[in-house]
């Protein structure tokens, strides 16, 4: 098919719920991925965060072939060495006491079984949440979401949601308190802007929680699995949560996500009340162990903090020359350019330059790139981004 084919398929029968790019990418391999016409983008996009270990990585394609030519479904209620191979690996990057899994397909379902959890737990349902925070668009995880336009029209949502300033202190200490379930919050908030919480706020909400006898739920889907230069973002704050949610990159593009926490709380929820058809899959499970090996064997995650150093420092020096940038803030390869105008006229023309990239609400660009860029596709992009926006500089702020 070529793209106008494609486009117009997609077009004419798919949901118009994204907001779709003018490019079909049919090809992928390390950063970069190529279009129906052969061109190269360097993708700091990745598949908003799913591809941490690059496109097409051998070991993963390896892992993937290996497992679909012997087993595809296997559902939870058989045991499978794939799984079970995974619960391994997993406990060689989570937090020692959260060693009890619940896999699923989606973020949004790593949230409502945390949420559930919570509530079951705890037996209390208030669950407190964050102005700007992202967690999801099914019913439970939307209620905890925060932005109108995801839910304006899905009212009414679940009742007993509450939520807070992100960073606010007096805030965390009002709300959070003997009613509270769960305070589910994402260390550096992704669909929000990319925002990093406060230094001293987030352990100080993680010690207001503990003391209301609440659980911390850490939605470390976009954040989490080296991301932000450590394996999990909470680690930057020295906070330990209670439940963590991971999920995007963990199995590199295919669906799997985790709600992790400790044998007591997961040992609350009994036989049938929380299962998914899909989840631990034995194919994607196998993709998500050798995507773990490659983060550990590449040491990709001290890659994410030094290469992120370094695209920061880019940016930082692009700041200083052009007005038109308000901010660069981010951890690691998780980094937002807050601008003075709408970004979308800038990703469009970032396409014709070979650059692919996102948005994190109307004026912030958003990096999500996989773990193994370098230096030398920092510099492409950089300088890319700087044409980009000097000639938007020329038009929107005309010395
Ligand atoms: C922090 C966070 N939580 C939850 C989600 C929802 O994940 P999904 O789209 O896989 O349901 C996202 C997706 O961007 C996210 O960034």
């Amino acid at each position: 098919m070529n793209m106008s084919e494609i486009q117009t398929m997609e077009d004419t029968h798919g949901a118009k719920v994204y907001a779709k790019k003018p490019v079909a990418i049919i090809r992928g391999t390390g950063v970069l991925l190529y279009d129906t016409e052969g061109r190269e983008y360097v993708d700091c996009a990745g598949g908003y965060g799913t591809c941490i270990v690059g496109h097409t990585h051998p070991k993963v394609v390896a892992a993937i072939s290996d497992q679909a030519a012997k087993l595809i479904s296997c559902h939870g209620s058989t045991y499978n060495d794939a799984r079970a191979n995974l619960f391994s690996k997993l406990l060689t990057i989570t937090p020692t006491e959260l060693d009890r899994f619940f896999l699923c397909n989606s973020g949004a379902e790593a949230n409502e079984c945390a949420i559930k959890i919570a509530r079951k737990f705890t037996k209390r349902r208030k669950i407190v949440s964050f102005k700007g925070a992202f967690h999801g668009k099914t019913h439970g995880a939307l209620s905890a979401t925060w932005d109108a336009k995801y839910r304006k029209n899905f009212e009414p949502l679940l009742p007993d949601f509450t939520h807070i300033s992100y960073g606010n202190a007096e805030a965390a200490k009002t709300e959070i308190n003997s009613d509270t379930a769960a305070v589910l919050v994402e260390p550096i908030q992704g669909e929000g802007g990319i925002r990093p919480a406060p230094k001293d706020w987030l352990p100080l909400v993680a010690d207001l929680t503990r003391d209301a006898g609440a659980l911390l739920v850490a939605d470390e889907i976009q954040s989490g699995f080296g991301r932000t230069g450590k394996m999990f973002a909470c680690e930057h704050y020295g906070v330990k949560p209670d439940i963590l949610c991971i999920g995007k990159g963990i199995a590199s593009g295919l669906p799997l996500s985790i709600t992790a926490t400790d044998s007591e709380k997961m040992g609350s929820i009994q036989v049938g009340e929380h299962t998914t058809t899909f989840g631990g899959n034995p194919v994607v499970c196998a993709a998500a162990a050798a995507t773990i090996d490659v983060l550990h064997d590449n040491r990709l995650v001290d890659n994410a903090a030094k290469v992120g150093r370094y695209f920061m420092d880019q940016l930082l020096s692009v700041q200083k020359q052009l007005r038109i940038v308000r901010e660069v803030r981010g951890m690691g390869l998780m980094i937002g350019v807050e601008m003075r105008f709408d970004v979308y006229p800038i990703l469009t023309e970032a396409l014709s330059q070979g650059i692919l990239m996102l948005d994190a609400g109307r004026n912030v660009l958003r990096f999500l790139p996989p773990l193994v860029l370098d230096e030398s596709k920092v510099d492409r992009v950089v300088s890319g981004l700087r044409t980009i926006m000097e000639k938007e500089q020329l038009a929107k702020l005309p010395s």
